[in-house]
């Protein structure tokens, strides 16, 4: 990819250049994406924007104490936008090695993890983060729906997890949206988060495949989702300290030796 400023048809080329490949392909596609920010400024990007608001709406609690996760990071336009609003503890994931060098400019990640989510696991330990935020990849080809149970079980008990998606056209897309649905609920109904509030926009960013004979720039909307991890309960608390009192005493270490 050159590094030429492109134009908007330009950048609306390469992006349906894209369309259907599966997350390897993305991974090398991203790869070589030096100028991914000011491609994607040129299609009014709003969803980093729309995201953050939308969680800083909702978020109380010390902004500089958190340990935030940017899963898809790129090149780190969220976690900015966050660091600009008081958050100072990012850690983020992705599976392109070029968007993480781009990510490691902007010098406000503590820590930077490359993965394949879908094939590889989602490199954090289970109940770590205050707030886990992905933007711009539950897409068919990028992110598969069964990450968003690892992204709840990255949150510490408590915790935020933001997700926000475009609204692309297509049937591949429709079956993605209605997917994802199933498993939020499902994840709801199990018991392991709650749904704390969803967001709409109708300026997600320009659309990357808009009917030729719409005049003007046409706009794709997006959601926004806020789930609240499960809290522990006392008795939960309780016997965890227990099974873990119980693994660490002598006479269970004795027992289980004989
Ligand atoms: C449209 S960009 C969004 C980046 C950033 N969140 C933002 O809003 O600017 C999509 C990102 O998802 C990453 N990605 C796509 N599929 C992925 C996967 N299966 N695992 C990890 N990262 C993936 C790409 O490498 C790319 O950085």
């Amino acid at each position: 990819m050159s590094d030429c400023r492109k134009t908007a048809d330009q950048v609306r080329a390469l992006l349906q250049s894209c369309k259907g490949n599966g997350p390897q392909q993305t991974r090398t596609f991203y790869d070589s994406w030096s100028t991914y920010e000011q491609d994607f400024a040129m299609l009014n990007y709003r969803a980093p924007n729309f995201g953050v608001d939308f969680l800083d709406a909702t978020f109380c609690g010390t902004r500089a104490d958190v340990q935030v996760l940017d899963v898809a990071c790129g090149s780190g336009l969220v976690t900015k936008l966050m660091s600009e609003l008081g958050f100072r503890n990012f850690v983020g994931v992705d599976g392109s090695e070029g968007m993480l060098d781009l990510a490691a400019q902007s010098g406000l990640y503590q820590d930077l993890r490359l993965a394949l989510l879908g094939t590889d696991p989602l490199p954090a330990q289970t109940g770590t983060f205050d707030v886990v935020i992905l933007v711009g990849a539950l897409s068919p080809g990028f992110i598969p729906v069964s990450v968003v149970r690892e992204l709840c079980h990255a949150a510490k008990p408590g915790g935020l997890v933001c997700m926000v998606r475009g609204e692309h056209r297509g049937a591949e897309h429709d079956m993605y949206q209605c997917d994802l649905q199933r498993e939020l609920q499902l994840m709801e109904e199990e018991g392991l988060w709650g749904q704390l509030a969803v967001q709409h926009t109708d300026r997600y960013m320009n659309d990357t495949f808009p009917d030729p004979d719409q005049q003007g720039e046409l706009f794709l909307s997006g959601t926004a989702y806020l789930y609240k991890k499960k809290e522990l309960h006392n008795k939960e608390v309780c016997l965890q300290v227990s099974r873990f009192l119980f693994r660490a005493s002598p006479n269970h270490r004795e027992r289980a030796r004989n």
